[in-house]
């Protein structure tokens, strides 16, 4: 899936943030169907880890000091995505790459981004006045 404007939150390093997440899941998915996921599989997990750390920690402080009304909501589902990686982590780690499952959650990833963003991240947009 392609980062669009309509995703856009009014802060410059939070949508410079999202479009590294959409990039990466972009490229992932290429490298799936190229039948090169089990290779690769590791690193796009470790990368989603370290991402979720970085930019979920950034974006709630943002949303707090803002005093966000969905401040509250936008860490519980942040909480919620955290807990899929984990648990695709720990299956991963006991049974080893599966393109099934791969799939589902580069889709699952997509989904959320989708719905997350657009209902959540960007009303931030009514707290913020950098130009993007
Ligand atoms: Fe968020
Ligand atoms: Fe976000």
């Amino acid at each position: 899936m392609k980062w669009q404007s309509s995703f856009a939150t009014g802060d410059a390093e939070i949508d410079r943030q999202h479009k590294a997440l959409f990039e990466t899941t972009e490229d992932y998915r290429e490298v799936l169907s190229e039948g090169a996921g089990k290779n690769t599989h590791d690193g796009f997990l470790e990368f989603l880890q370290a991402y979720v750390e970085a930019h979920f920690g950034y974006e709630e402080n943002c949303m707090h000091a803002a005093r966000c009304p969905v401040a509250g909501r936008n860490k519980k589902e942040h909480a919620a995505f955290i807990k899929m990686l984990e648990k695709e982590a720990e299956v991963h780690s006991r049974e080893g790459f599966s393109y099934a499952r791969a799939s589902v959650l580069l889709d699952s990833i997509d989904n959320w981004l989708a719905s997350h963003i657009c209902r959540i991240d960007v009303r931030l947009k009514d707290f913020t006045n950098t130009k993007v």
